[in-house]
């Protein structure tokens, strides 16, 4: 099986027919999507194949599907994996390289999946490991990857290794598990929790637990204990997880949670955060606000990292050719610490540290965007940015960019930052036809356990875990008319389904598909540096990307609901431009010097 092979001619020739957004939307099927060539390939080519495969990683698209809301195939109302190789195709149409899934383990699911049971099996409510094998080969033959969440920093409290852990203090899982003592406990009194750390999800991170008489820590739900990395049992017990779903042909993972693997040894007081009075506050879940530093981020992941990294990259079969790629859920204050998450010379951590700075400025601030891409661009030791703008933990696009009024138009500008920046780009499912945010209206409606601690303020994640709007019938397509789905389908889903965006060249669908195919077929897309253009302006964001060897491409993107006018000045160029993709109703200019943009307009030309 031969996952990517893009030979340079089927780049070179598309190039060739690859000049306005008409022809990018006429033009053959993406890149990525070319089918595999059916005969061996001669030398020079295997070469070049052989590259495809090892840097598959390095220019792609990823797309994380939420598994619960994709496709259900089964009628039982939740997204399962049949469904999702049922969608693969469209998945190819769209450009995808690689799919990241969120967990689809057995699990209580009371953190839907990220509370895992057992880590070498598929949670019946989603399919079999038949179905899964199945899906990895139906998306091989496409050459799609699948990656797998990898959850390293707790298990559910129903894994067998908790059930031991908890079964007595002699047991030897028990130090598989954070255990200790209570605060001025005593044979009678259980005392205080240990210290003052908190859960993400709400109140204290110590949960009592009274058969051992002892506490436990958990960062995020009391059913999610997190596991101890000071045991190298634990360190084996994950790699020969990791190893499994490896040999499966798994394309790699997105390891969950991994800031918080390790706590402060000397189990510190977190420091109370002080509002611009000086004053301590309360989060949305009625809690004093604390700061992280003694339970996030400690510098103990960093050989956890290269450890794993080492053992991923022994891994490799003619069956499933190709780099295995290691991604990190990497929230961090600053470029400095996401650069130290790509690894010291010759101890490589992660190839695909998501890059969290730039897509959560959560603003339309051309400054702000300017100083993180520039830093993505300066300061990660030319390694390859992961950018990403949105999950499945976040309100969707709209909630953090749109005004309400121009919100297809907003999500044009953001996916091009995402799009047509160096790097890696990994967007959300629905993102691509503009699903919005839908959160539940009524507290007795809530999924998300989170919803329920945080109502009113926080209404949980229910919002952006919606079923996939396919078409424009009953349940939007994602399951069979009659059937509850396990989350309401939103009521936009008439409008803004797959079906109707795929026949409107105009539609948001259609520009991601145009975004992605000029990212994966130009070579100064696809490689070129990012050049600042313009850097004093407010309101257009301008950039070049610079490629030895190739034409440079411009690209201008307004940030207001006003029209506006850049002169972009590029040394040594003509000025003439040749226009490769642009937003629907933007003119075609006359020169680099009078660009003119409608209001969140964007533009993207060829220097000549
Ligand atoms: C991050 C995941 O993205 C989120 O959904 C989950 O609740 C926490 N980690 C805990 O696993």
């Amino acid at each position: 099986m031969n996952w990517t092979a893009i030979t340079k001619k089927t780049v070179t020739s598309f190039i060739a027919s690859c000049s306005i957004i008409v022809a990018l939307q006429a033009a053959a099927p993406a890149a990525a999507g070319q089918s595999a060539p059916p005969n061996p390939l001669p030398n020079a080519d295997a070469q070049s194949a052989n590259s495809a495969e090892q840097d598959w990683w390095k220019n792609a698209v990823l797309y994380e599907i939420y598994p619960r809301s994709f496709q259900d195939s089964n009628g039982d109302g939740i997204g399962d994996l049949n469904g999702i190789t049922q969608r693969l195709d469209y998945l190819k149409k769209l450009g995808v390289d690689a799919i990241w899934l969120s967990p689809v383990y057995p699990s209580p699911q009371v953190d839907f999946g990220y509370d895992i049971s057992d880590y070498k099996n598929i949670d019946p409510q989603y399919g079999t490991l038949a179905d899964f094998d199945r899906l990895i080969a139906e998306a091989n033959k496409r050459h799609i990857r699948i990656l797998m969440d990898m959850v390293m920093n707790h298990t559910s409290d129903k894994h067998e290794w908790f059930i031991q852990s908890r079964s007595s203090r002699t047991n030897p899982y028990r130090d598989w598990y954070m255990w200790h003592d209570g605060k001025g406990q005593t044979a009678a009194d259980k005392g205080e929790p240990p210290n003052n750390w908190q859960s993400d999800f709400g109140h204290s991170a110590w949960e009592w637990d009274e058969k051992t008489r002892q506490y436990y820590y958990h960062k995020f739900y009391i059913q999610q204990p997190d596991v101890n990395w000071d045991n190298p049992k634990i360190h084996e017990a994950f790699k020969d997880i990791v190893g499994f779903w490896l040999k499966r042909g798994v394309g790699g993972f997105r390891f969950d949670a991994i800031t918080t693997l390790f706590e402060d040894p000397e189990m510190r007081d977190e420091d109370v955060l002080l509002d611009k009075d000086g004053k301590s506050y309360r989060n949305d879940y009625g809690d004093i606000a604390l700061n992280d530093t003694r339970t996030n981020n400690l510098p103990g992941t960093h050989p956890v990292m290269q450890e794993f990294r080492a053992f991923s990259d022994t891994f490799n079969s003619p069956k499933f050719p190709g780099t295995r790629v290691l991604i990190g859920e990497t929230y961090l204050p600053n470029i400095a610490e996401l650069a130290k998450q790509y690894g010291p010379l010759g101890k490589p951590e992660f190839h695909l540290p998501m890059d969290t700075q730039v897509g959560f400025i959560n603003k339309l601030d051309v400054a702000q965007f300017r100083a993180k891409l520039n830093d993505v661009e300066t300061a990660i030791d030319g390694n390859i940015p992961l950018l990403v703008f949105d999950n499945h933990d976040n309100p969707r696009l709209d909630a953090r960019y749109g005004d309400g009024v121009h919100d297809a138009d907003i999500q044009r500008v953001i996916s091009t930052m995402l799009f047509a920046n160096r790097g890696t780009a990994l967007f959300y499912y629905g993102d691509e036809i503009g699903m919005k945010t839908t959160p539940p209206t009524r507290k007795e409606d809530v999924k998300d356990p989170v919803g329920l601690t945080g109502w009113p303020k926080d209404k949980g994640r229910d919002g952006e875990r919606t079923p996939m709007q396919w078409d424009s019938g009953s349940n939007a397509g994602f399951t069979k008319a009659g059937v509850a789905p396990w989350l309401p389908v939103p009521p936009t889903y008439t409008t803004v389904n797959v079906k109707a965006e795929e026949s409107d060249p105009n539609s948001l669908f259609a520009w991601y598909q145009s975004l992605i195919r000029l990212k994966k077929t130009n070579p100064a897309f696809a490689h070129g540096d990012n050049v600042m253009l313009d850097t004093a302006n407010t309101k257009v964001l301008s950039w070049m990307r610079q490629a030895a060897g190739a034409p440079s491409i411009v690209v201008s993107v307004n940030f207001t609901a006003e029209p506006q006018t850049v002169s972009l000045s590029v040394p040594g160029a003509a000025g003439k431009l040749k226009t490769l993709l642009k937003t629907p109703g933007g003119s075609d200019p006359a020169s680099l010097g009078q660009i003119q943009l409608a209001a969140f307009g964007v533009y993207i030309g060829q220097v000549k």
